[in-house]
């Protein structure tokens, strides 16, 4: 296994290993391919931490960085990192391998004197990589109420004490919304990758579960 900065030449195959690995998880069908298609023109993409890893001679796994920033209770704003998608092709799931390429970005993302990290996940995975609740470090989640407990929004310090001080609020940069913003792009975008049938399953944000139910109760189905 290897892990290597990402070149030019595996764009196209990094993208579709994006949508492999989100493909039905959080949503029927997945729109994070299309987001690191777009990032990496967004000035705030940082290609010195864009790593793939290769195994069995073949791409099966990427992450990416983003500036990003705190908005502070006192005004003004505060940088602040993220990253994401990170996606481990699903053939190599579960088998160390996403942990491993992550260690590997945070090391790097150290040395360059990244502050923290904030971004939404699972705790049950980024726990084994140092995240914890962003509120224990005083930072909340928009649109969300301030004492609300945020079981997704995560954070890191990486130089410890860089938050000290620090109250207030991280919104997710908005280069990660780019295919809710131009629907149509992203579709035209998605249409060039091979056809993959769109589902619903109990892991997924509830939203979509809870529509899906709704509308077979009528009878009816969620076009897709
Ligand atoms: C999330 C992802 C990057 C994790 O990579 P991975 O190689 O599968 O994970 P690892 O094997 O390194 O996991 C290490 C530990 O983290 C935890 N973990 C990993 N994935 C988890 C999940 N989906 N839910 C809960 N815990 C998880 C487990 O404790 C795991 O150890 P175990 O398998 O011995 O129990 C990968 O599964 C993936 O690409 N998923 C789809 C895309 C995605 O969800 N990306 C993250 C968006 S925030």
């Amino acid at each position: 296994m290897t892990i290597r900065l990402e070149q030019p030449k595996d764009f196209r195959e990094v993208e579709n290993l994006t949508r492999e690995a989100f493909w039905n998880v959080y949503r029927p069908g997945c729109t994070e391919h299309y987001v690191l298609n777009q990032y990496r023109n967004n000035p705030d993409f940082i290609p010195e931490l864009d790593f793939v890893m290769e195994e069995d001679g073949r791409i099966i796994g990427n992450v990416m960085f983003s500036k990003a920033e705190i908005t502070l209770d006192n005004g003004g704003s505060f940088p602040a990192w993220t990253f994401g998608p990170i996606s481990i092709h699903p053939d190599y799931k579960r088998k160390g391998y996403g942990l491993k390429l992550l260690k590997h970005a945070l090391a790097k993302a150290r040395e360059m004197g990244v502050g923290v990290l904030c971004m939404e996940g699972n705790i049950n995975f980024y726990k084994h990589a140092g995240f914890d609740l962003a509120s224990k470090l005083g930072i909340h989640y928009h649109d969300m109420p301030k004492d609300d407990e945020v079981p997704f929004f995560l954070a890191q310090e990486l130089k410890p004490g860089y938050l000290k001080g620090i109250e207030g609020t991280y919104c997710p940069p908005k280069g990660y919304s780019v295919a809710d913003e131009n629907p149509e792009a992203f579709k035209a975008y998605d249409s060039t990758f091979p056809k993959k049938v769109k589902a619903y399953n109990e892991g997924q944000l509830p939203p979509f579960v809870q529509i899906a139910k709704n509308l077979k109760e009528q009878g009816k189905s969620l076009e897709l």
